[in-house]
């Protein structure tokens, strides 16, 4: 939709700001990600590479989804700067509980907004942030079976090597669009 004068803004100021900070906690897990597959990459551990390129493919779907729901409410998105990820990590496992550390903070994000949507009977809102509600359901199991997997594979180069296997069979899942 084309935002004009005529336009009038759907959604509470509050929650256009909590909003436009989730579109920047979306890009921030974006870009994470991006510097995760790199890392991965020069590493060596190619599926774990593919995977994440998927990952932060998926993020950047997710902050469209905003941005486009805030234009489309008349609350115009503001596209905010991008925090510079890190850039080394100590292991493969270091990297994915990173990754799950990140996802709990995004379900957080969600849910305060879940809160001010019942609060202000903000109804379109909260159907919008449903499927963002179940999405992290998904992302932070995903990660919690992936940190399994060290305990029960193992931890030296061959469980290591079946675990980056694993990843490179899941990235093609990933990579199927979710919007
Ligand atoms: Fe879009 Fe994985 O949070």
């Amino acid at each position: 939709m084309s935002v004009n004068n005529s336009t009038r803004m759907k959604i509470s100021t509050k929650m256009k700001k909590a909003l436009n900070d989730q579109v920047g906690l979306e890009a921030d897990a974006s870009n994470s990600y991006l510097a995760m597959a790199s890392w991965c990459e020069v590493t060596g551990y190619e599926g774990a590479a593919s995977y994440f390129y998927a990952q932060s493919d998926e993020e950047r779907t997710h902050m469209l989804k905003i941005i486009h729901y805030l234009n489309d409410m008349g609350a115009i998105s503001v596209i905010p700067a991008i925090k510079s990820p890190a850039v080394t990590y100590k292991s493969l496992e270091n990297l994915i509980k990173t990754a799950l550390k990140n996802e709990q903070a995004v379900t957080a994000a969600i849910h305060k907004m879940v809160e001010i949507a019942q609060k202000e009977k903000d109804h379109s809102t909260y159907v919008f942030l449903e499927w963002f509600v179940n999405e992290q359901v998904q992302e932070e199991t995903k990660f919690e079976t992936l940190l399994q997997k060290f305990d029960l594979i193992g931890r030296d180069k061959l469980a290591i090597n079946e675990i980056d296997k694993l990843l490179a069979s899941q990235a093609t899942a990933e990579s199927e669009p979710t919007a």
